[in-house]
């Protein structure tokens, strides 16, 4: 059972389901999540016109720390940063003393929802420098989002793909006459629509085949082979046993959530490991459920068995969170989110080294970000130093000591 309130917390912050200027009628609730994310949105550019005049990135060498380098961690050496990026050397460098510490490439969750400001900056205190927005709206609001100089660098998909009477929608208070899209045939303009409006890639809900009101598997294909056409990936909502068949069907590149109805079987690995599909298991919103008595024992059991199964099969695990604005326990906080999210799938059997690739070398490169994810020369300098030891125990990823975000280093790191 993925639960009502599951697929509430989905639609709402993602808050974004319906507005479209090629599409017409918007509902009450659309008309007003559209107008509130109007006004975020000039709010959040009013304060990166602030940011603009002040951060510029120095040269920095940091010293006395251990580079995690995405499989092991290296003997105590320093890490140069120049204009944004890791460098070889950097003569005349302000030197920091890491103090033994480990530094990490930028944590990247690979699922989230952002709407403010403020969110950014709970990301950047809590080493997270890239968020993948799974769904935004409207546009504005994405792109208002976007180049905060000292701030988590942000990629987003604009609206996801879903029908009029889908769950998705209803459950946000759209009303049918809200077009999203009904047939195979609007899948290039829909695509089209949110590549226009900034999106780097593209988000499809598939639900259950018992809500006959979903997208079908022909417009689900089409969707996909219409992204693909321009070069964008695509990213699935699959929170059930047959929607990750209709995802793997289409041909998606990353299947989100889990099952938590039936685990994923060798049917299906055997699928994931075929097509390359990688898997974005958010098993943070499904831990938030649990603890909301959304999701039962057992549909926490079938996430986690899931992602474990997934780990054994060889598919590559992203760390994503699902975080939203809401307040807890509703939605997994920013940023803090992130690190239970390793912690979740060391618990579900990822190796501590496979957690910490989950959220930076695989994210990196399964986002096409390939100017970062690991700790060399020629990278964004997004880094996170923390004390202790990540491989000997994950929750060390908490003891954050400093971030620096293209080189900007974020004053005010969290105490987890
Ligand atoms: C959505 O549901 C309404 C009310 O049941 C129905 O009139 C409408 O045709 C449905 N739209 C689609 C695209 O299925
Ligand atoms: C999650 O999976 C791991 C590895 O299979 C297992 O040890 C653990 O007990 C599982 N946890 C839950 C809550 O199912
Ligand atoms: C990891 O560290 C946390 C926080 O200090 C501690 O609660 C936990 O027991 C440790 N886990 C292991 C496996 O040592
Ligand atoms: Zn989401």
């Amino acid at each position: 059972m993925f639960s009502f309130l599951a697929i509430f917390i989905t639609a709402l912050s993602l808050a974004e389901s319906a507005y479209s200027c090629s599409h017409v009628g918007h509902p009450g609730a659309a008309r007003r999540l559209y107008q509130e994310g109007l006004e975020i949105a000039r709010m959040n550019n009013i304060r990166r016109g602030n940011q603009q005049t002040t951060s510029a990135a120095k040269s920095i060498a940091i010293t006395n720390v251990r580079v995690f380098d995405g499989e092991k961690l290296l003997p105590l050496n320093s890490v140069y940063i120049a204009g944004g990026i890791i460098v070889p050397y950097a003569e005349g460098a302000e030197v920091v003393d890491g103090n033994g510490g480990v530094l990490l490439s930028g944590l990247i969750d690979a699922h989230t929802h952002p709407a403010s400001v403020a969110h950014l900056e709970v990301f950047a205190s809590n080493g997270v420098t890239t968020a993948i927005v799974a769904s935004c709206f409207p546009a504005t609001l994405c792109n208002s989002l976007l180049n905060h100089a000292g701030l988590p660098d942000v990629r987003f998909s604009g609206l996801f793909a879903t029908t009029p009477n889908s769950t998705h929608a209803l459950m946000f208070g759209l009303l049918p006459a809200t077009q999203i899209i009904t047939s195979a045939s609007q899948a290039p303009g829909f695509v089209a629509d949110q590549l226009a409006s900034g999106a780097t890639f593209i988000k499809v809900i598939a639900e259950a085949p018992d809500f006959a009101t979903t997208l079908d598997q022909a417009t689900t294909n089409a969707l996909v082979t219409s992204a693909h056409a321009n070069h964008l990936c695509v990213a699935c909502h699959a929170a059930d046993y047959a929607a990750v068949g209709r995802a793997l069907t289409a041909h998606v590149n990353q299947a989100h959530h889990v099952p938590t109805d039936t685990p994923l079987d060798a049917a299906l690995l055997a699928r994931f490991v075929a097509q390359g599909t990688v898997s974005v298991p958010t098993l943070s919103i499904f831990a938030t459920f649990l603890a909301i008595g959304q999701i039962d024992a057992a549909g926490y059991v079938a996430a986690n068995t899931s992602v474990t199964r997934l780990r054994a099969a060889g598919v590559p695990v992203l760390a994503g969170t699902d975080s939203h604005d809401l307040p807890a326990p509703f939605a997994p906080p920013f940023g803090s989110s992130l690190h239970a999210e390793l912690e979740l799938l060391v618990q579900a059997g990822l190796s501590t080294v496979e957690a910490l690739r989950s959220a930076t070398v695989l994210a990196a490169q399964h986002n096409l970000l390939f100017d970062r994810g690991v700790v060399a020369p020629g990278m964004r300098a997004d880094l996170l130093l923390i004390s202790g030891d990540p491989i000997a125990n994950i929750s060390a990823t908490r003891n954050i000591q400093r971030v620096w975000i293209a080189g900007v280093e974020y004053a005010g790191v969290a105490t987890n």
